[in-house]
């Protein structure tokens, strides 16, 4: 045990894990004597079945399995129900009252509850775990996590939110489950975008301006060359410099792409530019990496796969798997008739597709995965379908053992329900984002007059981040979202501004009574739940792990802000029902170690989501 009064144990699997290994057991011993005739490999299947039960008053746990399986075996969903209901009436840790026999509820659903003497046992041993009780992943995989990976040298904007937030998340969770994960940031750092900077450069640059702020520099020249090449009447109409440059630059579209291509030629002048913008580029997405407390452990961008792209062609073309089509080269993954999967252009230029191939081969050679995951706007769909077909006739070794998995993500919405623009048309700086959420956040909390300026301002940067990212990660992630300050920001509600004061109010209860709690920790009390609202809170408690369990199945971060948000809302049950401190014993003790468990749970959640907690807010 440390100082913590935590200690490393070894936690026997949630109980749907227990439940599920029983439930597999007497579909076996059924399978075995004729009573259910079902094939082995259909047996994950029907346990996966196995899962909270939807409404408490049936029992804490329910099995659907019943219903799909009747059909199989020819019999009512009922009888297959009780026969299984029966031969798991004597499961340790569950009550014996498994329905249906003699239930009144529905056609073919086997409930359960977990013991009470169970539950308090597996309470009290998540009370003095440093895991709180998740078990670890019985096969730990190594898993790449593909994520954020902007186009350098533009601005982030409010595009880049999810994949930064939802892939860290995802690296986080996967991690404390105890895989081995290797978070990587692909990044855009050599595409036509620096064909625009170095052109713009050449052209138009403003020395003094460079000198004082490379990036804001290298992003006024971006943005300029951008409508510069393009020559949309709108966007000049607009932007009279542009306008004028478009004016003495008829060609500047032409020119713009022959500075990409002289820059991946190997010219020497566009060469020593990209590297010379390279570390401003970099500094600005540091800087946001930092106040959003995101980390990668690599940072293997497109421009350091250009020496291996020639040999990924030549070797799709050697296996006969790529060929020449009207000078270019493809794979005909749909047919002769349909588009290729384009690896080479006409003019020899390669395209994102033979990066990524490089990519995959570069990262089968180095990191061996069993799972690599791009966390990437749901619109390059087409992209990875293609990409992962490609793959998976490539032949190299060992992909046919790594999963590739495209974790696709919506798209961000303003009010008006088209994608969130500022009122002047443009795309939202990611910076300026994270700055009004800050303010607003500032506005909040500015009514507590206990805090000090300094720490009122820390306060307001967590509240105010926190609300960006949990706003987006309580979004099924594949569905377009609204993006609004006001909502994320209500301290009511499933946001996370409920959620930090969530923690600040349970661990306020601990602080008035002078509770040490690494002492009580230590002590190891025996928890009691005598009480239905501290017996509904343990149950919950006690989910987190099955509930990592669905977010890694799903790649879906919501279930474990819904399930924070039940957590909480279960101690606010209490809180609000039960004393605490002014209770006899043993309940102050138990809810003492329930407070302070909740406490730790709702902060751990919330770190596995990348968002920080206050004290006081
Ligand atoms: N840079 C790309 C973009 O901004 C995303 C890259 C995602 N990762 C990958 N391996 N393709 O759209």
């Amino acid at each position: 045990m440390t100082a913590d009064g935590v200690a490393a144990g070894a936690s026997p699997g949630t109980f749907r894990d227990r439940l599920r290994g029983a439930f597999a057991g007497a579909l076996a011993a059924a399978s075995a004597d004729g009573a259910l005739p079902i094939a082995a490999g259909d047996v994950p299947g029907l346990v996966d079945q196995v899962r909270e039960a939807a409404d408490p008053k049936f029992g804490d746990y329910s099995a659907t399995l019943a219903m799909g399986l009747a059909k199989k075996v020819g019999k009512k969903p009922r009888d297959v129900a009780v026969e299984l209901a029966t031969r798991l009436a004597d499961t340790p840790g569950f009550s014996a009252a498994f329905t249906p026999p003699g239930d009144p509820v529905g056609p073919g659903f086997v409930n359960v509850r977990v013991r009470d003497d169970a539950l308090a046992a597996a309470i009290s041993a998540a009370f003095v775990d440093e895991r709180l009780g998740v078990p670890l992943v019985a096969r730990p995989e190594s898993i790449v996590v593909d994520f954020s990976s902007p186009n350098v040298a533009k601005p982030m904007h409010v595009g880049h939110i999810r994949s930064t937030v939802i892939g860290d998340a995802l690296a986080r969770i996967l991690a404390f489950r105890g895989h081995r994960v290797i978070t990587d940031n692909h990044l855009g750092d050599w595409g036509t975008q620096f064909g625009m900077i170095i052109w713009g450069w050449k052209h138009c640059r403003d020395d003094g301006a460079f000198a004082a702020d490379p990036t804001a520099e290298l992003g006024r020249l971006y943005r300029l060359v951008r409508n510069v090449a393009d020559a949309k009447p709108e966007d000049l109409a607009a932007d009279p410099p542009a306008a004028d440059l478009a004016a003495r630059h008829p060609d500047a579209g032409r020119e713009v792409l022959e500075e990409t291509a002289k820059l991946h030629a190997g010219d020497a002048e566009n060469r020593a530019l990209w590297q010379r913008f390279m570390p401003a580029c970099l500094a600005d997405i540091e800087r946001l990496y930092s106040r959003l407390d995101v980390s990668f452990d690599h940072w293997l961008g497109e421009s350091f796969f250009q020496p291996f792209l020639a040999d990924v062609v030549a070797d799709l073309e050697r296996r006969g798997l790529a060929r020449e089509s009207r000078g270019a080269t493809g794979i005909f993954l749909d047919g002769d008739d349909k588009p290729p999967f384009l690896v080479r252009k006409a003019d020899g230029a390669f395209l994102y597709a033979t990066t990524d191939l490089a990519t995959i081969r570069w990262r089968l050679e180095h990191w061996r995965p069993d799972r690599i995951l791009y966390v990437v706007d749901h619109r390059q769909g087409q992209h990875f379908d293609q990409l992962f077909r490609t793959a998976a006739r490539w032949g190299l070794p060992g992909l046919d053992r790594v999963a590739l998995v495209h974790v696709a993500f919506g798209t961000v919405l303003g009010d008006d329900g088209k994608p969130f623009k500022t009122r002047s048309g443009d795309t939202v700086g990611l910076e300026s984002l994270l700055d009004e959420g800050v303010e607003r956040a500032l506005a909040v909390i500015a009514a507590d007059e206990g805090l000090a300026e300094e720490e009122r301002r820390n306060v307001a940067e967590t509240v105010g981040i926190g609300a960006i990212k949990y706003a987006d990660l309580c979004q099924n992630r594949t569905t377009d979202y609204v993006f609004s300050y006001d909502k994320m920001l209500e301290l009511k509600g499933n946001t996370a501004a409920y959620m930090q004061y969530a923690v600040a109010r349970v661990e306020g209860v601990l602080d008035k009574g002078g509770v040490d709690r690494a002492a009580l920790r230590r002590s190891a009390p025996a928890i009691t739940l005598a009480d239905p609202k501290e017996r509904a809170l343990a149950l919950a408690l006690l989910r987190f792990g099955e509930v990592l369990e669905d977010v890694e199945a799903d790649y879906r971060p919501n279930l474990l802000t819904a399930w924070l948000y039940d957590v909480a809302g279960r101690y606010s049950a209490l809180y609000d029902a039960l004393p605490i401190l002014k209770a006899d014993e043993p309940s102050r003790t138990s809810r003492l170690a329930l407070a302070d468990l909740t406490g730790r749970v709702l902060r751990k959640g919330l770190d596995l989501l990348g968002i920080g907690t206050v004290r006081r807010m």
